[in-house]
C-alpha cells in the first residue's frame, strides 16, 4: 500500500511486515524517515534531528540555518558534490566540467501495478500484485531529473527501486556513479553481511560489525564474480535465523556492482547499491534516459528465515519466467564430469541408457559437441555439430535420446570466442581489445564484443542454424572468462566507459531472444559454475549452476549461503563421482543424493561404473525427489543447522505452505569416536499437528520444534540422512 499525504509531502510504503518512509522535506530535499517493521503511520520526520555540524555545510536556501545539511540529513537518494560527502548514489559530470548533482522534488505519480524496465531485469507484477510510486525530482541549474522508481509488493514485504535520470539541458551530461538503492539508517550498531569467495567456493556467509567509514564488496571482472555477490544484509548485531531485524538488498545485475555500507561520524549508516564506478562513464546526450539496474529490499522483522522465505517466495512468483510454466523440472545427466570433452555417440548413448533405466529424464551434452572442440583451447565460435563424434548431427542424437525416453539438453558458450576457431579467423575485430595490444585470454578464450549487435546476431543465427530441426529441450549458457581489455571500435574514445555496461545489456538483449525464439526450453545459467548468479541473471535463466564444485560437502557452504537470497528451485546441483573431482573427498552415494536433491537436481557421473547397489541407490534417490519435488521447490526453507559448525551436523528443512508436509535433511560432519547424542529442534511444522516420520513412529509437531527429534549417531565420514514428515 503507498500512501501520498500531499500536504506533508509524505510517502509510505505498507507491506505486510514492514513500513518505508520518506518526505520531500524543508526545500524539497528528500529526506528518508523510516525503514524497518510495520509502523501504523505517523511523520517519522519527527525522528530527524537538527544540530549545527562543524564542517557540514548548509544549501544555500537554508540561509542563517546552520542545522540544515545534506551531510547530517538522511538522504533518499545521495548525490555528490552539493554538501553530502557520504556514498553517493549519483555522480554528474557536467558539460562545465563540474561534478555537482543537488537534487529537489517537483511531483509524483502512484499507479497500480509494477513498472517495467526496457531492456534490463526486473520484477514483474500486475494490478493485483504490486504498486508503483514514481517521485521525480530534479536539478535546474543542471537541466537533469531523476525519476525514483518504488514497487511495492506488499505480500512478500518486498520493495524495488530503479532510478531513471534524463538529460533535459543541451548540452552532453556524464553520468559517473548511479546507484539504485541509497538507504539511511540513523543507527549504525549493525553488522554487515556478504557472501564471498571465488571459483568453486563461492557465496560463503562472511559477517562483521559495521566499522567507522566504507566498507564494500563488488566486481570489476564484467560480471557479478565468482568474489563477491550482489546480496547483501545489514542487520542487528544480535541477528539469528529467527529474531533480529535484518534487511537484506539485492541488486538485479550481472556485471560490475558495487554495494557498500557507510557508518558515519555521527554513528548513522548508509547503504548502496548499484553499478561499480570504476570504468563507468555514461554519456547523456541530450533529450536521452539511463535506466539504472534495479534492487531489491527485504526487511524482516524477525531474522534471516523469514527475509529469505520472503526472497524466495517473490522471485519464484514474480523474477522466474519458468517455461515449463509449474510442471516438475527434469531431473538431468550431464556428460562433462563423466566424459569432458572425450566421447562420441556410442558413448553418449550408452551413457544415457544406463541412466534412462534409472529414472533419469533429460541428457544433457555439455561442452565438447562443435567442430575440433577436442578441449578447451579451441573452436568457440564455432558452433557446428562436430560429425566426428555426432555424425547424426544434434538432431538424430536428440532422436537417438528421444527413443529411450530422455529429453535432449545442450551447453554453448555465446560469448566467447577461440583465436583457434573460424569465427575469430574472420572476426578478428569481434572481440574486447583496444587496438595494438597483445590478448589477455582466460581459459585460453577470448571475449566476444556484445555490445555490437551484429556480433549477437552472428551469434545468435549460427546458434540457430545448430538447433535447427532439433528436438531439444534445455540449453546450458556458460560463460568462462572475466572481462579484460574492455574497450569497442564501435564508441569513441569518450564512450568507452559505457562497454562495461553496454556488455551486459547485449548479454540480456541476447538472452531475451533465445527466450523468445525457443519459449519451451529451459535456460540454466553458468559462469564457471556459480560466477553470475544474481537476480538478474535469474530473470532470464531460471536456475543457474551454483558451481562447479560438486564436492557435497563444500556445497553445504555453498548452498547455504546461496539460500540467503536465492530459492532452492534456482540452484542447479548434481550428484558427481566420490572420490570427488574437484578436492577428492569421499562421501557416500546417499549423502551426494541429500545435498543435490535441495536444487534443481541432477547427476554429472559415468552412471555406467557404478556396482548394482549403487545404481539401486540413484534409483531410489530420483523416486524421493520426484515424491518431494513440490515441497524442496515450492516450499518454504528453514535452515536448522549451519555447516561448519564444530561437529554439528548441518541440517535443513523444505516445509509446505500449508505446513503438513516437512523434508528435513541433515548431514554430519567427519566423525569421531565417543560422539555426543545430538538432537535437531525443528522449524515450520504446525504445533497442534502429528507428523508420522518417514512413514512409521508419529511425533507432535510442538514436541519435534520444542524438544526436537533424536538424531542417529552416524558411523563413518559425512552421513546424511532424510526425515519426510506428514501430518497425520
Ligand atoms: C564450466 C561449467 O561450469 C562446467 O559445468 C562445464 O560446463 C564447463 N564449463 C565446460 O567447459
Amino acid at each position: 500500500m503507498i500512501i501520498h499525504d500531499k500536504q506533508n509531502g509524505l510517502f509510505t510504503l505498507h507491506t505486510r511486515s514492514t513500513t518505508y518512509q520518506m518526505k520531500a522535506g524543508p526545500y524539497g530535499v528528500l529526506l528518508h524517515t523510516y525503514y524497518g517493521p510495520r509502523i501504523s503511520g505517523g511523520d517519522l520526520s519527527c525522528l530527524i534531528r537538527y544540530a549545527d555540524r562543524g564542517f557540514s555545510p548548509n544549501p544555500d536556501e537554508a540561509g542563517a540555518d546552520r542545522t540544515y545539511s545534506l551531510d547530517t540529513l538522511p538522504q533518499e537518494f545521495s548525490c555528490a558534490g552539493a554538501g553530502d560527502f557520504r556514498l553517493p548514489a549519483l555522480e554528474l559530470e557536467l558539460p562545465d566540467g563540474s561534478h555537482v548533482a543537488d537534487l529537489r522534488y517537483t511531483g509524483c505519480e502512484i499507479r497500480r501495478g509494477k513498472y517495467a524496465l526496457e531492456g534490463l531485469p526486473a520484477f514483474f507484477g500486475g494490478e493485483g500484485d504490486a504498486d508503483t510510486l514514481a517521485v521525480t525530482l530534479e536539478d535546474r541549474t543542471a537541466q537533469v531529473s531523476v525519476e525514483l522508481l518504488y514497487g511495492v509488493f506488499e505480500e512478500y514485504d518486498l520493495i524495488t527501486r530503479a532510478v531513471r535520470v534524463t538529460n533535459r539541458g543541451e548540452g552532453p551530461v556524464y553520468l559517473r556513479q548511479i546507484s539504485s538503492l541509497c538507504l539511511d539508517f540513523q543507527r549504525a550498531d549493525l553488522d554487515f553481511i556478504t557472501f564471498d569467495g571465488g571459483h568453486t567456493v563461492e557465496r560463503y556467509l562472511h559477517r562483521s560489525p559495521l566499522r567507522p567509514g566504507v566498507q564494500s564488496v563488488g566486481s570489476v571482472r564484467g560480471m557479478s564474480s565468482h568474489q563477491h555477490n550482489p546480496f547483501v544484509i545489514l542487520c542487528e548485531r544480535d541477528a539469528g535465523e529467527e529474531h533480529g531485524v535484518c534487511y537484506g538488498a539485492m541488486l538485479l545485475y550481472s556485471g560490475n556492482f558495487q554495494a557498500a555500507a557507510e557508518r558515519s561520524q555521527f554513528e548513522d549508516t548508509r547503504l548502496t547499491m548499484g553499478i561499480h564506478p570504476f570504468h563507468f562513464r555514461w554519456v547523456l546526450a541530450p533529450g536521452e534516459t539511463f535506466t539504472a539496474p534495479e534492487a531489491a529490499l527485504v526487511c524482516s522483522p524477525g531474522g534471516f528465515g523469514p527475509m529469505s522465505r520472503q526472497f524466495h517466495r517473490v522471485i519464484r512468483a514474480h523474477l522466474l519466467r519458468d517455461p515449463l510454466a509449474g510442471s516438475p523440472k527434469p531431473v538431468l545427466i550431464n556428460s562433462w564430469e563423466a566424459f569432458y570433452a572425450s566421447f562420441d555417440t556410442d558413448k553418449l548413448l550408452s551413457l544415457a541408457k544406463e541412466a534412462a533405466a534409472l529414472g533419469v529424464e533429460l541428457f544433457v551434452l555439455d561442452d565438447g559437441w562443435f567442430v575440433h572442440r577436442d578441449d578447451d583451447t579451441s573452436s568457440l565460435g564455432d558452433w557446428r555439430a562436430d560429425e566426428r563424434k555426432l555424425p547424426g548431427g544434434l538432431a538424430g542424437l536428440a532422436a537417438s535420446l528421444r527413443a529411450l525416453g530422455l529429453d535432449f539438453g545442450l551447453w554453448i558458450e555465446p560469448e566467447m570466442v577461440s583465436e583457434d576457431s573460424e569465427l575469430y579467423r574472420a572476426h578478428p575485430d569481434w572481440v574486447l581489445c583496444p587496438p595494438g595490444r597483445p590478448h589477455i585470454r582466460g581459459r585460453g578464450q577470448l571475449v566476444l564484443d556484445f555490445t555490437r549487435p551484429e556480433v549477437r546476431e552472428h551469434i545468435f543465427q549460427s546458434i540457430r542454424s545448430a538447433l535447427a530441426g532439433v528436438d531439444i529441450r534445455y540449453l546450458k549458457w556458460d560463460m568462462n572468462r572475466c572481462l579484460t581489455q574492455v574497450w569497442s571500435p564501435s564508441l569513441p574514445a569518450g564512450r568507452q566507459g559505457e562497454v562495461y555496461h553496454r556488455y551486459v545489456l547485449g548479454v540480456y538483449d541476447l538472452l531475451e531472444r533465445f527466450r523468445r525464439e525457443w519459449p519451451r526450453v529451459l535456460i540454466e545459467g553458468c559462469a564457471g559454475g556459480g560466477g553470475r548468479f544474481d537476480a538478474g541473471m535469474l530473470y532470464y535463466t531460471p536456475q543457474i549452476w551454483c558451481s562447479d564444485n560438486t564436492d557435497a560437502i563444500d556445497r553445504l557452504h555453498i548452498q547455504y549461503g546461496t539460500s540467503f537470497a536465492y530459492p532452492t528451485c534456482a540452484m542447479g546441483a548434481h550428484v558427481s563421482v566420490s572420490p570427488n573431482e574437484q578436492n577428492g573427498r569421499v562421501t557416500p552415494l546417499e549423502t551426494r543424493g541429500t545435498v543435490a536433491m535441495s536444487g534443481a537436481f541432477g547427476y554429472e557421473l559415468d552412471v555406467r561404473a557404478l556396482s548394482p547397489e549403487e545404481k539401486e541407490t540413484v534409483s531410489r534417490q530420483i523416486a524421493a525427489y520426484k515424491d518431494c519435488y513440490g515441497l524442496i521447490h515450492y516450499g518454504d526453507l528453514y535452515r536448522l543447522s549451519p555447516p561448519g559448525a564444530d561437529g554439528v551436523p548441518a541440517a535443513w528443512a523444505h516445509v509446505s505452505p500449508d505446513r503438513r508436509e516437512a523434508l528435513v535433511s541433515v548431514v554430519a560432519g567427519s566423525t569421531r569416536a565417543a560422539r555426543p547424542f545430538r538432537t535437531l529442534r525443528l522449524k515450520g511444522l504446525d504445533p497442534a499437528l502429528r507428523y508420522r516420520v518417514n512413514g512409521g513412529e508419529s511425533c507432535p509437531g510442538d514436541v519435534l520444534m520444542a524438544a526436537g527429534y533424536p538424531l542417529p549417531a552416524p558411523r563413518g565420514d559425512y552421513q546424511s540422512f532424510q526425515l519426510h514428515l506428514i501430518a497425520e
